[in-house]
């Protein structure tokens, strides 16, 4: 029996911890528990039978091409049904500016690879996507948190930070944002805060990771420019999409915009990870956009998710304890809410007083860097039915109450 394999770890993950999350949702597994914990689509918008019927045609016309090894930049013809599903987002882009990539969580841990070295800084939102932590943790890197208000990161918090950083002569890597419905706060960054976001990488010379799994999932408001469009081609945005949250994230494909030059490095990384994207589900996926289809179910995908977050904001309107300190973002898209309680609160201790009553969050102190967000949690309205959300969030407000 090998002793002391601790010893044997490399030092980026030995530093990896378990996640808490993980681990306390490993307590919601009963059926009973009404969970808004996860992150996940709804499993009715995937288009089973639609997807078991292309399969057929996909194995039976393009077997050979679709079982073989592809290229790593992605199949052409993925990559052209982009351009196209893109296009009336105003997005634009050269085939040399994308990398098809094993869904966005691939394309995170491409952008630690390429750039962070041990102790390098990256600045994130408070709260931030835990899966994006990870990954750049999992180089090493070290964050500065930067806080979140109704419109996305405060750049006037932002901007404090890199005139210091810049004093300290260590400047971070990247700034990484989720600009449209963050996740986890259902917040969408302003236009006028992209714009001076821009304005700050190229004064301090930095990029801009840009993530954009819910972009396309707006239910009110104004559609918004992406930080790649807006940047238009100087090269400081590296913009990461995925197929998970409007197709399905079983297929584990997604995408990266960004300068050609950068395009290169993500490609001899990527072929160090997995060689090519399954160019089976490529093709699967080719073959659903091609057909039109992509399009239509991401509008009906609209309509579901639209009526749930309504479901999900009025029930809290009638439940949740009048309460100056408790209060909760109303996310124009995508798939969160994120709910703040007074400061006496412990998310984590009333996690298993919640899951007695048969209903689960997720704790607000997964998502910071520091010990921040004890009395925060996210709330996802895609996943359980209307009536669930209903009867959830009066379990939930009963515990609440509780604790007040
Ligand atoms: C902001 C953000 N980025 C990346 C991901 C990873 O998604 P995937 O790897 O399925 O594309 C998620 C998943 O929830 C997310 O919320």
């Amino acid at each position: 029996m090998l002793r002391q394999l601790e010893n044997l770890y490399s030092i980026n993950v030995s530093r990896l911890e378990k996640s808490v999350i993980r681990e306390l949702l490993k307590l919601t597994q009963k059926s009973e528990i009404i969970s808004f914990a996860g992150g996940l689509p709804s499993p009715e918008t995937f288009p089973v039978s639609q997807i078991a019927d292309l399969i057929k045609d996909v194995v039976t016309k393009d077997g050979l091409g679709a079982l073989q090894y592809g290229p790593t930049e992605g199949d052409p013809r993925l990559i052209n049904e982009i351009m196209k599903f893109l296009k009336d987002d105003g997005i634009r882009f050269k085939s040399e500016n994308i990398l098809i990539t094993s869904a966005s969580q691939q394309a995170l841990d491409l952008v630690g690879k390429v750039f962070l070295n041990r102790n390098n800084l990256v600045i994130v939102g408070r709260p931030s996507y835990i899966g994006a932590l990870s990954a750049f943790k999992s180089y090493s890197a070290k964050f500065v948190g930067v806080d979140l208000d109704e419109e996305g990161m405060r750049i006037d918090l932002l901007k404090e930070k890199l005139h210091q950083m810049r004093l300290e002569a260590d400047l971070p890597k990247f700034i990484y944002v989720i600009p449209d419905f963050q996740n986890p706060a259902g917040v969408t960054l302003s236009l006028s805060r992209r714009k001076t976001l821009l304005e700050l990488a190229r004064e301090y010379q930095i990029l801009i990771v840009e993530d954009t799994p819910y972009r396309s999932l707006r239910y009110v408001g104004d559609h918004l420019p992406s930080l790649y469009q807006l940047d238009n081609g100087e090269g400081y945005v590296v913009s990461i999409f995925t197929f998970s949250k409007i197709l399905s994230p079983g297929l584990r494909l997604g995408w990266i915009l960004a300068n050609s030059k950068l395009i290169d490095k993500f490609v001899v990384a990527k072929q160090a990870m997995d060689l090519c994207t399954s160019p089976f589900n490529q093709a699967i996926a080719y073959t659903y956009c091609h057909r039109g289809l992509l399009k239509k179910h991401v509008e009906e995908i609209i309509v579901l998710y639209k009526k749930k977050r309504m479901v999900m904001l009025e029930a809290l309107e009638k439940f949740m304890p009048k309460h100056p300190d408790i209060h909760w973002t109303k996310p124009d898209g995508g798939l969160f809410l994120w709910v703040q309680l007074p400061k006496t609160f412990d998310v984590d201790d009333m996690f298993y007083q919640a899951v007695k009553e048969e209903v689960a969050y997720v704790v607000g102190t997964g998502f910071y860097t520091d010990d921040s967000g004890k009395n925060a949690m996210r709330l996802n309205f895609s996943y359980p039915s209307e009536e669930d959300i209903i009867e959830g969030i009066r379990r939930l407000a009963k515990v609440i109450a509780k604790n007040l």
